[in-house]
């Protein structure tokens, strides 16, 4: 099919609805004249210009296309909600609400490049599309906005979705889009460092999501009850996340007892027992699509057992040992050996190591990696694993610079069948995940607000349970 093609109706072969011209004409008459709107220009409008003006600079010469991409089937004629690529939003501004199959299109072949952006635009309530198309219809997912006000929102050229076809047409193939490996590389590491939006609506994105981790908490009780409790739990959060923001950034991962030590357990249709632990690993999404990555690991009964206590107190010190080292120059590796050394000295001191701290850290050893097996953090923003297409050098090999936003999220996890340590470790995983913000010093704890040391972490529970 091509774009400027009208979508077929998935659901027509059900359709009842009367074709006949009189019918068309009757649905077509009597509604409210709406077209006068005014629309306020989304603050994300004063930073895209310059993100848009650097892939014109890099790509001179060249038309981009960017493509929001179409909504994803589910199943049959249903769609899930709809999300368009980061990239997209990126460049646009366009979050949460972007049409389906809009593309942004960069022209950089002048010195004067220009951005278009392509939209299925209103249909117009004198189409049989309003009434009559489910996947589309207005009169089934809602108003689609006008060119005109999509261009006062997003402050860029507009232009209908059916001049698209053609507009392509007339380049030639002399366009290049997302499967351009370079482009794909220059777009992912220009999100690597947020500019003043960005940060802000990270801000949003953790507050929404501390918001949903007492949801939870006051929830504990009711999960206990539950023989699914997990989902209980999950289900506390989600509801914050679609009252406080858009969705989910990602599956929510709600861990109780051994389930913690399987790294995305999303699957949470187990009990949350008085005695284990929960980790509960999750974040909001706001309608711009930033999303937080949140986890705290937190006594089910409100209160650590001994053990417990010094698991937790392990990886809180390879968390805290990073805080203290990130800044301005550091590189990204060296924040992950940093937490590796803490990890390697207190599984040695619990005697679980083959041989000393040393041997472990040696890079054919790697022992103490058995309890710790991902990495210690990674970008965050529009996506979950942010700027995912970056270079390894633009990444992992790269120096912390002020304004990147990361996260630090050691853990330790004992399988209940790990027999390489005592019997009283096993099933206890300890995941403890923070988003930071690099300033001109160090780092900034955005999810600050949501207690780490365990005495803080008990009192929280108390107060919101
Ligand atoms: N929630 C997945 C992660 O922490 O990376
Ligand atoms: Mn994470
Ligand atoms: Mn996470």
């Amino acid at each position: 099919m091509s774009k400027d093609a009208v979508k077929p109706d998935p659901g027509a072969n059900r359709s009842r609805t009367p074709t006949s011209q009189a019918f068309l004409d009757y649905m077509g008459s009597g509604w409210a004249d709406d077209s006068s709107e005014t629309v306020a220009v989304s603050p994300a409008a004063e930073f895209t210009p310059l993100r848009r003006a650097k892939v014109a600079a890099a790509f001179a010469g060249e038309v981009i296309v960017i493509e929001a991409g179409p909504a994803a089937t589910r199943s049959n004629d249903t769609e899930y909600r709809y999300r368009p690529h980061s990239a997209f939003a990126h460049l646009t501004g366009w979050g949460a609400h972007t049409v389906p199959d809009s593309v942004l299109v960069i022209d950089a072949r002048t010195e004067a490049t220009k951005s278009i952006l392509f939209l299925r635009e209103t249909a117009g309530k004198d189409s049989s599309e309003f009434f009559a198309n489910s996947a589309i219809g207005e009169f089934w997912v809602g108003q689609r906005p006008s060119l005109s006000a999509v261009s006062q929102l997003l402050a860029i050229e507009t232009r209908s979705l059916s001049e698209y076809e053609d507009f392509l047409s007339k380049l030639e193939n002399n366009y290049i889009t997302l499967e351009n490996l370079a482009l794909a590389e220059f777009v992912s590491e220009l999100r690597l460092v947020k500019d003043d939006f960005e940060i802000a609506e990270m801000r949003k994105a953790v507050a929404a999501s501390i918001k949903g981790f007492e949801e939870v908490a006051s929830n504990l009780g009711k999960a206990m009850a539950h023989p699914r409790g997990e989902r209980v739990v999950e289900t506390a959060f989600f509801s914050q996340a679609r009252a406080e923001g858009h969705d989910l950034g990602y599956e929510t991962i709600a861990a109780a007892g051994h389930h913690a030590c399987t790294l995305h357990w999303i699957i949470n249709n187990g009990p949350v027992r008085d005695g284990d632990l929960l980790l509960l690993d999750a974040g909001v999404e706001v309608e711009s699509l930033y999303t937080a990555d949140v986890t705290r690991t937190i006594p089910i009964n409100g209160k650590f057992s001994p053990l417990q206590r010094e698991i937790y107190e392990a990886v809180l010190e390879a968390a805290d040992a990073v805080f203290a080292m990130a800044k301005p120059g550091v590189l990204f590796k060296e924040m992950h050996a940093t937490a590796m050394r803490v990890i390697a000295e207190k599984t040695h001191g619990w005697g679980f190591l083959p041989g000393s701290v040393e041997d472990s850290l040696n890079p054919e050893n790697q022992h103490h990696r058995r309890w710790m097996v991902h990495g210690t953090g990674h970008h965050l923003g529009l996506d979950v694993h942010d700027c995912a297409q970056a270079r390894r050098e633009m990444s992992m090999d790269a120096e912390l610079k002020p304004g990147m936003i990361f996260t630090i999220e050691p853990g330790l996890y004992f399988h209940k069948d790990d027999l390489l340590v005592p019997a009283e470790f096993r099933g206890i995983g300890v995941r403890i995940e923070d988003d930071v913000l690099v300033t001109e010093t160090g780092v900034e704890n955005l999810t600050a607000a949501l207690p780490r040391k365990v005495d803080e972490l008990e009192a929280w529970l108390a107060k919101h349970r």
